[in-house]
């Protein structure tokens, strides 16, 4: 069976910015035929990280940390979860402290494979929620914060290489996430328009079973990841060419053959 989601998330990468002429001193260049490059590139994506917590402003990289989305909107059909949602004025810390443990490059393709931790983040907003969870309807709109604790995530990137200005610039095309979490907190409040005792007991409940709490918003929390996720390496890589990341890396041209991991 297939359920319908669709999420839509409004308002964060729309600056058109000039891409980097020269190399910024927070990118550390690697070279794929190095046999340590492995290594080097995780410690130049860890430095990528450290460099866009405060965001860079000349390439339209808005703040990483904190991490302000105007708006996120979600749509689920039928099935188990079962949840119409909005999230508004939408601040998540946490992601300046990302601890990058992997960074792979494909010799080929040049599809990235990155695994990250982040020991803790905060989700901030305001809700409007409509649906079902664990069979437990809900119906509420106020503020509401969710913390997930030690969670790792495993980003896997598709790019396509391209041309311009004599530079290889990397066309990030898709982005999947598979990511585990140690823990989560949550409060939603004004559940029910505020009848408190009832916002209370289930508010517990769902903290008591945070675990199958979150198994059943993993397709929701993925894709919003994914979504945001692509548009921020969008925004980072068409603007930041693949050479100075990369010193030999190569564009093959050829148009038949062409083959894909
Ligand atoms: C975090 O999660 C990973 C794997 O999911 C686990 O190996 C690690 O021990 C956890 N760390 C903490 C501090 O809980
Ligand atoms: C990036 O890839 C997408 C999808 O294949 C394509 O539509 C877009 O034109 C590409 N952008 C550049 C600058 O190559």
């Amino acid at each position: 069976m297939k359920f319908q989601l669709l999420i839509v998330i409004i308002g964060i990468y729309h600056t058109t910015a000039e891409y980097y002429k020269t190399k910024p001193d927070f990118v550390k260049t690697c070279t794929r035929s190095d046999p340590e490059f492995e290594e080097c590139s995780r410690t130049a994506v860890q430095q990528l990280f450290s460099a866009l917590g405060p965001g860079r402003p000349e390439i339209g990289m808005q703040p990483l940390d904190p991490l302000k989305i105007p708006k996120i909107r979600i749509l689920q059909g039928e099935g188990p979860v079962n949840v119409n949602a909005a999230l508004d004025d939408v601040t998540v810390t946490g992601f300046g402290k990302t601890e990058v443990l992997v960074s792979q490059v494909d010799s080929k393709t040049y599809n990235f494979y990155t695994k990250v931790r982040v020991p803790k983040i905060r989700i901030e907003g305001t809700y409007d929620l409509k649906g079902k969870i664990l069979l437990i309807p809900l119906v509420g709109h106020g503020t509401c914060w969710f913390e997930p604790t030690n969670m790792t995530i495993d980003i896997f990137s598709d790019v396509k290489l391209y041309d311009k200005d004599g530079l290889i610039f990397f066309n990030v095309t898709a982005a999947r996430v598979k990511y585990a979490i140690g823990g989560l907190k949550l409060r939603m409040n004004n559940l029910f328009d505020g009848i408190n005792s009832l916002e209370d007991s289930t508010n517990s409940y769902l903290n008591a079973n945070w675990r199958p709490v979150s198994e059943s918003l993993r397709p929701i929390l993925s894709k919003t990841i994914e979504d945001i996720l692509l548009g921020f390496l969008q925004q980072l890589f068409h603007n930041l060419p693949g050479n100075f990341m990369i010193s030999d890396v190569k564009h093959h041209t050829s148009k038949k053959g062409d083959k894909t991991l």
